[in-house]
């Protein structure tokens, strides 16, 4: 639990329809696609090792994280070994503090596995996540992924 009330969990049947139904603005959708999206890639990319979470605020789903849990990093496809793969906050709930929470509450859980950095990449246009990821202390790390999208990395220990 973070400090803005939110929580991550398992999906389960409990959880799925409300996770479908999350909505991001139209000008979003290029930035990230569907929850629905998301599971196919994990199900598509099982060696990337998804690790795919509602975002909880009490009962109701508000949005959705997944991360490419502690993999051998094959560039530029697959990049590791901790990479936020995909977040998404549901329309109506941005602008309330629960993505940095996300955030927050995946960088002290893969700190506690050992990690030294959280990666994750974005397309850099007008509009898109890049000021979300920047106020958050995420650095561009210099590399490109095969999409050619742009990686940052949050660094999660002073020496990293
Ligand atoms: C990006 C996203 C996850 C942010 O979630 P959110 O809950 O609205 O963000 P927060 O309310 O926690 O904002 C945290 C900080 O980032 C800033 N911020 C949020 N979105 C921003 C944007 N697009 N550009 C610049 N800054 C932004 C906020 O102003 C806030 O700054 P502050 O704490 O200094 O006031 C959400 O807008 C979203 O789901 N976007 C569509 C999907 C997407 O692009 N996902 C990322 C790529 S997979």
């Amino acid at each position: 639990m973070s400090s803005s009330g939110i929580r991550l969990a398992q999906i389960d049947d409990s959880t799925r329809a409300d996770l479908f139904a999350l909505r991001v603005t139209p000008s979003q959708l290029r930035f990230v696609g569907s929850v629905q999206d998301a599971l196919n890639d994990a199900a598509a990319y099982p060696h990337a090792n998804p690790w795919p979470r509602a975002v909880l605020a009490g009962d109701r789903a508000v949005g959705f994280v997944m991360l490419s849990w502690n993999v051998v990093p094959q560039p530029p496809d697959l990049i590791g070994p901790w990479f936020l793969w995909k977040l998404l906050i549901d329309e109506s709930h941005q602008g309330k503090g629960y993505g940095r929470a996300v955030v927050q509450l995946v960088a002290d859980l893969v700190r506690a596995e050992g990690a030294v950095e959280l990666l994750t990449s974005y397309v850099d246009e007008e509009g898109g996540p890049a000021g979300f990821y920047r106020s958050l202390g995420f650095e561009p790390t210099g590399e490109v992924d095969g999409s050619g999208e742009v990686i940052v990395r949050l660094r999660l220990r002073d020496d990293a």
